[in-house]
């Protein structure tokens, strides 16, 4: 099996952004920087990463999780130092270590796959990712020796005005095979502008030490961006957007306005989708094909199915599945599903509650912790009383129940199948199937108590005094 793992720097506490969150815990696309380049390092094959961490240790710990093991870099001495902080953790291996900067959030995992293909197929002690910048300022540039192989490679401070004239830079990118790198690493020196450790004087070392170093040139010298700025991250984002609305556009996916369509790298969506202005999907979400999303909807983690018609709503943690037609002004809330053929809105908030096939929640209805069955009725202004003040309780509605308007459903009770509830009804007690609730007070009609009403107003109005407007107040 190939030995292939990824160390990504992230410790730096990125004194151009002024911030007090760490640079790679900035959020590009929803997702903090250093979690994209832990996608991409996965997705190119890499195994038991290493992230260095240091500057805000602990934030930048909890954001990884268990996804990769960390190194700690107390003082941040330069990348060099850092890269060596990961030695102890990779004590025992020996292959190819894919070094990566937890700021380049536009990573692909692909393009550092075909990276490290070319760097195992040219046999280099070392190879480094370079592209060519019209403005190359800030970046390590890459110096050439006569073969065309990379000499070395000297930072924008240290650099000749000659050598800042050059436009192949170093993207951050190294392919480097371990133990040798540690090695090399150790003899490190920081006699540079910055007075750091440089992880970039490795190379010109193992030329030194007429090992092969190489370098892979990618075209795609906006995916390699380092972030190093708000300015930066504004890029950044601009650009992550602009290439997840390309991928669904060449998917498949209608955007009819890509300037207020806002779509996380996550999101999957079938093709023959069309999405309406104002559109914003994020997470895990997933929706189907044939489906009409928007103006103004917003999905969290929302798995939609094929062929449904949502507007002007919000949806989080919860499912839709086929031929389902919500909003306007519905809010979907976590742990609902909701069945296929069902319709919803205006107005209608669902939470923790499973509503059956082709069930109507037309207009005006609070669900909560509920089990609808399929082909229910619910009339406008419905609501499931679900809390008591300190617990909650579930709803349960049969099938084909007809629930007339403003009914308060008061939980723990069940509504059987086949059953009709009187509007108005506040219904405490189970309505078993096939029968009428009413809970209401009867009505009476008092005969002709109108009239005499209306007799007794204008009576009033003759009897009082001229200067006495009071009197009128209220009048019909
Ligand atoms: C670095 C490279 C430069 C390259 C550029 C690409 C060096 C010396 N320079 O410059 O050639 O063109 O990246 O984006 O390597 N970090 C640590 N510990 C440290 C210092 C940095 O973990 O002590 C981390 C940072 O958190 C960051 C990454 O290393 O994620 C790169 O550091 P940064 O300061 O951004 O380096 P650049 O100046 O951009
Ligand atoms: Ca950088």
């Amino acid at each position: 099996m190939e030995k292939l793992t990824a160390v990504i720097l992230a410790a730096g506490k990125g004194t151009r952004m002024k911030s007090k969150l760490p640079k790679v815990l900035h959020k590009v696309g929803g997702k903090a920087m250093v979690e994209h380049v832990l996608d991409a390092a996965e997705a190119a094959g890499c195994r038991d990463n290493v992230v260095v961490i240091g500057h805000g240790a602990d934030l930048v710990r909890n954001v990884i999780g268990s996804r990769a093991r960390v190194a700690l870099q107390a003082e941040q001495l330069g990348t060099g130092h850092a890269v060596l902080q990961a030695a102890e953790a990779l004590r025992d291996f020996a292959g190819t270590v894919l070094v990566l900067c937890g700021d380049t959030p536009l990573l692909e995992g692909d393009e550092l796959r075909r990276f490290y293909e070319a760097h195992a197929r040219s046999g280099a002690a070392a190879t480094v990712m370079t592209t060519f910048l019209d403005d190359p300022t800030g970046y390590g540039r890459i110096l050439r020796d006569a073969d065309g192989g990379v000499a070395a490679i000297v930072e924008q401070k240290d650099a000749t005005e000659a050598q800042r004239a050059i436009r192949e830079v170093n993207t951050g990118n190294y392919c480097l095979e371990a133990p040798l790198l540690f090695d090399v690493l150790r003899t490190l020196g920081n006699d540079n502008a910055q007075g750091e450790y440089y992880l970039t004087d490795v190379l010109a070392k193992l030329r030194a030490m007429g090992r092969k170093v190489g370098a892979v040139t990618t075209d795609d010298s906006e995916m390699t961006m380092g972030v190093n700025s708000r300015v930066h991250l504004a890029q950044a984002e601009a650009a992550m957007r602009r290439r997840v609305l390309q991928r669904c556009m060449e998917a498949g996916v209608t955007i009819l306005d890509p300037a207020s369509t806002f779509i996380e790298k996550t999101v999957r969506i079938a093709p023959d989708t069309i999405l309406y202005p104002n559109t914003w999907l994020q997470g895990n979400t997933v929706i189907g094909e044939d489906c009409e999303i928007g103006p103004d909807v917003r999905l969290e983690n929302v798995q939609v199915g094929d062929r449904c018609h949502l507007q002007f709503l919000y949806g989080h943690e919860c499912q839709v599945l086929d031929d389902v037609t919500a909003g306007p002004y519905v809010h979907l809330r976590p742990d609902t599903v909701i069945g296929n053929q069902v319709k919803i809105g205006n107005f209608v908030e669902v939470k923790n509650s499973r509503v059956g096939t082709g069930t109507k929640l037309p207009h005006l209805q609070y669900i909560g912790d509920s089990d609808i069955g399929s082909h229910v009725n619910m009339g406008c202004g419905c609501i499931t009383v679900n809390y008591d003040s300190k617990f909650k309780h579930r709803t349960v509605i049969g099938d084909n129940a007809f629930i007339g308007c403003n009914s308060n459903l008061v939980a723990p009770v069940t509504v059987g199948p086949d059953t009709y509830v009187a509007a108005g009804s506040t219904i405490t007690k189970d309505v078993p199937a096939d029968a009428l609730g009413v809970a209401r007070a009867r009505q009476t009609n008092i005969a002709g108590w109108a009239r005499a009403y209306r007799a007794k107003l204008d009576r009033l109005d003759t009897e009082t005094p001229k200067d006495g407007e009071h009197g009128k107040q209220g009048g019909r």
